[in-house]
């Protein structure tokens, strides 16, 4: 069974995809971190997104992207490089955002989407899993915050990952840059899916969140 959550950049849908998915015994998938670990990849091998099509078709062949489950964290592989944390920097997150309005990298990552979930239950979190790459789930949720908001959750979290302070208002230009993005590209822009169920989290805490989501699939999961 598949379980979609989408919505735009520091809406908490990473937090709450892993605590479902735990909850419920389903697979996880950050389709997020694919697009990060694509655009690290195109980096390293000095590729831009703004270059030649060809190249980055070449490369593209070259890019295997896993997740490994190790104790309570999920890693992230590029062929054999662990780049679970080299992913998460605001560097990356701007230029995932940029390789992310390339039809190229849609296509090979939906695919890539597509094969790891086959045949399993996962709940997969992005910004285009109800709408275009699993229109066929089961439950879809679209996660939404103000920017603001988000701006000081993300701030919050690189925090504590990073251990360094945050310039929340920096965060707050990224997300803003990241959402008109995100919105407004031609190919698979964010946006709710027809059917799904959308939570305004603002004034919700995480776990008002899970629970409202576990209420609604219970009966099925
Ligand atoms: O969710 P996360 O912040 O890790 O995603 C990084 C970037 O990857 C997003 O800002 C977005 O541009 C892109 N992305 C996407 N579609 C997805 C997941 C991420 O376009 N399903």
């Amino acid at each position: 069974m598949m379980i979609t959550i989408d919505g735009p950049s520091g809406v908490g849908k990473g937090t709450i995809a892993k605590i479902l998915a735990e909850s419920l015994g389903f697979n996880y998938l950050d389709s997020g971190a694919m697009y990060r670990a694509l655009a690290l990849f195109a980096d390293l091998h000095g590729i831009t997104a703004n270059g030649s099509d060809e190249k980055l078709k070449k490369l593209l062949i070259d890019l295997h992207i896993r997740f490994v489950d190790e104790d309570e964290t999920q890693k992230v592989f590029v062929n054999t490089d662990d780049v679970t944390d080299d992913i998460r920097t605001s560097e990356i997150s701007t230029l995932a955002s940029q390789f992310a309005v390339n039809q190229i990298v849609r296509g090979v990552l939906k695919e890539m989407q597509r094969r790891i979930v086959k045949n399993k239950s996962y709940i997969a979190e992005g910004r285009d899993m109800g709408t275009y790459v699993f229109p066929d789930a089961k439950y879809k949720f679209y996660l939404d915050a103000s920017p603001e908001i988000r701006a000081n959750r993300r701030a919050l979290q690189l925090k504590e990952i990073l251990g360094v302070n945050i310039n929340e208002q920096k965060v707050l230009k990224e997300i803003n840059e990241r959402d008109t993005l995100d919105m407004t590209r031609n190919i698979c822009p964010l946006h709710p899916a027809d059917d799904a169920v959308i939570i305004n989290t603002s004034t919700l805490s995480i776990k008002e969140v899970v629970e409202k989501i576990q209420s609604i699939v219970k009966d099925d999961a």
